[in-house]
């Protein structure tokens, strides 16, 4: 029996979006919920993000923490593992760049500030171990809502954790 374009279009449809709840999972990372703008800018002034530094957002979502950061800095990058939310982090944040891929595997060596809004535990562990490796000392890491074991906390504002390396 053929399927007819609707059909095929359907589950095509519903195949994309089983997959983009499972793709980050696969790495243990955060499915997607955005940061609140109020925590955004909140958090880029406690890191005291400057015009010349370099900025990253590890699974940068649909480009929401971007597009704030590109009104304090000039170098601002996102790494985001799910296609279709890197394409709309693509679009909304010009002047950002912005990698399809997955972060564990992305050199983020050259960061002055990090930010991310992934789960307490394993993930950020495994997070830590790779700032930790690849980061020059004293480059700042924002996370949002979760705590970051092992790392130096610098300062603590309700939900937003900041640490240097
Ligand atoms: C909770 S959302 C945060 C989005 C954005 N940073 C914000 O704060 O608004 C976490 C994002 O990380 C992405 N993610 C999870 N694991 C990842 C990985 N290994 N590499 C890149 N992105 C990942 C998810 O697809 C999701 O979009």
């Amino acid at each position: 029996m053929a399927l007819g374009p609707l059909m095929v279009l359907t589950i095509l449809v519903i195949a994309y979006v089983i997959a983009s709840i499972f793709l980050p999972l696969l790495t243990g990372g955060a499915g997607y919920t955005p940061t609140p703008r109020r925590a955004v800018d909140e958090a880029l002034a406690i890191a005291d993000l400057k015009k010349d530094e370099v900025f990253y957002d590890l699974g940068c979502g649909a480009g929401g923490v971007l597009l704030r950061a590109l009104r304090r800095c000039d170098d601002v990058r996102g790494i985001e593992i799910e296609p279709l939310r890197w394409l709309v982090a693509r679009l909304r944040a010009r002047g950002a760049r912005v990698i399809l891929g997955d972060l564990f595997k992305q050199d983020i060596s050259d960061a002055d500030v990090i930010f991310m809004f992934q789960y307490r535990g394993r993930i950020n562990d495994r997070i830590a171990r790779k700032i930790r490796s690849e980061v020059r000392p004293g480059t700042r890491v924002v996370s949002y809502l979760h705590a970051i074991e092992g790392m130096r906390l610098v300062r603590k504002r309700s939900d937003i954790f900041v640490y240097e390396a």
